[in-house]
């Protein structure tokens, strides 16, 4: 729920952005449904589904990990938010999104009235890529399952996409990011908006405001006021 006018305004100060400029279009790109293997036998439920993905030797990344890096959050939440793969710090914490990147969508969830506990966070990979490099096809077609099944429980009415590897990956696409976002895709039955990934804004601030523009598109998705 979008939060009073005075705290949105300091998050968005918070996140480097002075003004909310509505966008006034919206496209709808045709829906992809692949889903082509399982998370594991049968349809497994989230116990099952974790301990699947804590024993998880699927790839080789199971040998560098220190741990794998389930997602956290509401498991019934409105939003799902997926990033790439996790960090040092994710591999060493267990947690998605937890170095600087983490705090600055920390800020960004915060900008639409959200907050870590009450969205859904997870990625591509469960597993740490060996000095952060981008995920393998291999690596990332073998984590698929788990998160295909993640979506399926969670049942999100939205799910943004951060980053050009999470984009990518979900939308089978080797677009940039850059033409990727401003536009209302479909995962399945899902809408899907794409938006830098914090770890680029930090590195690239004045995209902050591009990306405040897909956390608006995203919220009217939600509220059911996109065009
Ligand atoms: N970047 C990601 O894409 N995911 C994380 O969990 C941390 C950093």
């Amino acid at each position: 729920m979008m939060q009073s006018e005075e705290v949105r305004r300091a998050y968005l100060r918070a996140m480097g952005i002075d003004v909310w400029i509505p966008r006034e279009q919206v496209d709808v790109e045709p829906a992809r449904t692949d889903t082509e293997t399982r998370a594991g036998a049968g349809n497994p439920g989230w116990d099952e589904l974790r301990t699947a993905v804590a024993n998880c030797t699927r790839c080789r990344l199971h040998e560098s990990r220190t741990q794998t890096v389930f997602g956290v959050g509401n498991t019934a939440a409105d939003w799902m938010i997926i990033g790439e793969a996790p960090g040092a710090e994710e591999d060493r914490r267990g947690e998605p999104f937890v170095g600087r990147a983490g705090k600055l969508l920390d800020e960004m969830l915060r900008a639409i009235g959200e907050k870590r506990e009450s969205v859904f966070i997870a990625n591509i990979l469960k597993c740490r890529p060996p000095n952060n490099r981008d995920p393998g096809q291999d690596e990332a077609a073998s984590c698929r399952p788990y998160l295909e099944r993640q979506i399926e429980l969670v049942q999100p009415k939205i799910i943004l996409a951060v980053g050009r590897i999470a984009a990518q990956q979900l939308l089978q696409s080797d677009a940039p990011v850059g033409r990727m976002r401003g536009t209302v895709h479909q995962l399945g039955a899902t809408p899907l908006v794409v938006t830098y990934h914090p770890a680029y804004l930090l590195r690239s601030p004045s995209q902050k405001r591009k990306s405040w523009d897909d956390l608006c598109l995203a919220t009217r998705v939600m509220t059911g006021t996109a065009t």
